[in-house]
């Protein structure tokens, strides 16, 4: 625990250093956002994706992180088969930047490790040696985590270390059952809570649809959890999304402008409206994720 927190003020000090001289990141932030749900298929792999596409069409540096080591799919929606993945990071076979690929679409990825345990059942020099390589990201502007649904202490890690969590729900009671139970979880797990918590409700036939689902979801965190829940919008359901997924080529590449992509590109513009940017972003990320040890 000591060795950790010494090692950690060793990596602030050298990113200041490196901050004054304007090497390491030329005083830019790096936003690190989190998806996730209760539920699994929601629909948190395709809006990782698609987010990514929107923050890469308004000019940003966009990464793409499949931190679900059960079921990793980011790389199979897009077609492709990376040679490495968070698994040889975690093994210290390889270094974050090595598996990173760039895309054709704009977008970098890093692969996740299909069919490897949680990240809460490494050992501790293996998740120390995953969060420093997480700093090596840092040239991104942002970092998306398509997280694997409901709650694991790997999960919790990546939340309390983002500056925004998206929960995605879809109508169904199920989802938003599960959906509040891992806001829930968040509340009470994580104790300073100053990220934004943002809530999608994905699958939706109508506008008021969403606004029924999102104004029970946001009400019951409130009088119950008291959190704040930000409702950042809706998707349609849209039968460009599975067609985009079986192409294994994002929505938002096959027809920027179907339902589907433009409720994305209107989420994203309500990110970039909210984006508090102040966060210190990937510094403020490994303190959190060492607070949690
Ligand atoms: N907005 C949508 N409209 C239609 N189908 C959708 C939509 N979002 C998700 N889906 C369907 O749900 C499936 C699961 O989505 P996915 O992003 O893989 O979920 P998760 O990552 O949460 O498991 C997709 O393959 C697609 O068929
Ligand atoms: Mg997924």
């Amino acid at each position: 625990m000591e060795d950790q927190a010494e090692k950690l003020r060793e990596m602030m000090r050298k990113k200041n250093i490196g901050d004054k001289q304007g090497k390491v990141r030329d005083g830019k932030k790096t936003r690190i956002i989190t998806v996730t749900s209760g539920k699994g298929g929601v629909g948190k792999t395709n809006v990782s994706v698609n987010m990514a596409l929107a923050y890469a069409r308004l000019g940003k540096k966009v990464v793409v992180m499949d931190a679900d080591l059960g079921l990793a799919n980011v790389n199979v929606m897009l077609n492709m088969i990376p040679k490495w993945n968070l698994y040889h990071v975690i093994r210290k076979q390889k270094t974050m930047r090595e598996i990173m690929v760039d895309t054709e679409y704009g977008i970098s990825i890093v692969a996740g490790a299909s069919g490897f345990s949680k990240i809460a059942n490494l050992s501790e020099e293996e998740r120390q040696n995953f969060i420093e390589e997480l700093d090596t990201l840092s040239s991104a502007d942002i970092i998306i985590i398509d997280t694997s649904a409901g709650v694991s202490s790997n999960v919790l890690d990546f939340i309390a270390a983002a500056d925004d969590a998206v929960i995605i729900t879809t109508p169904e009671p199920t989802a938003i059952t599960d959906a509040y139970g891992i806001i829930k979880i968040i509340a009470t797990e994580i104790d300073s809570l100053d990220m934004g918590l943002k809530l999608v409700v994905n699958r939706v036939h109508s506008v008021a649809e969403a606004k029924k689902v999102a104004d029970r979801m946001t009400n019951i965190a409130g009088q119950f959890l008291n959190l704040k829940v930000e409702y950042l919008g809706f998707i349609f359901d849209d039968a460009m999304v599975s067609q985009a997924v079986l192409r294994q080529k994002p929505f938002m590449v096959i027809d920027p402008k179907c339902r589907a992509s433009l409720c994305v590109q209107h989420i994203v513009g309500r990110m970039e409206k909210n984006d508090l940017g102040a966060n210190a972003g990937i510094g403020r990320m490994m303190k959190r994720l060492f607070s949690r040890n």
